[in-house]
């Protein structure tokens, strides 16, 4: 699912185009791909576009996600922080159209993630 929502990423600018698709622990996928802009620090994420629809349709807890590239790239920091927003535990499944290249959990990918409890 995350290699089919990778062809919908909008991405004239790098042409660099992601593909994610996010389990929820009720059974349902969330996809998302890279939307760009003109305006280039507009971008927005295929992860955090997974991330942002299911939670506006009241989906929080997730079992994983993945992430296809081309060349196996994996999440940036800013979508390391909203993943982990949401679980330290979340797997976080890193492909290219040919397969899995890594997995992980987003502790491994942003350890000692800023979080609620630093809020105080
Ligand atoms: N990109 C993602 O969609 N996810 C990431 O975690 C890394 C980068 C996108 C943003 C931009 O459209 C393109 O890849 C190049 O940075």
């Amino acid at each position: 699912m995350a290699a089919r929502a990778r062809d919908n990423a909008y991405a004239p600018y790098s042409r660099y185009t992601v593909g994610a698709a996010l389990l929820t622990r009720s059974g349902r996928v969330y996809t998302g791909c890279n939307v760009e802009n003109a305006v280039y620090p507009l971008v927005t994420c295929a992860e955090r576009t997974a991330v942002v629809k299911a939670v506006s349709e009241g989906e929080r807890e997730f079992e994983a996600i993945a992430v296809v590239t081309s060349n196996g790239g994996t999440p940036c920091g800013s979508c390391r922080q909203v993943l982990a927003e949401f679980g330290q535990d979340i797997r976080v499944l890193v492909a290219t159209p040919d397969g899995l290249v890594a997995e992980k959990r987003v502790a491994d990918l942003l350890p000692e993630a800023f979080g609620a409890e630093d809020l105080g």
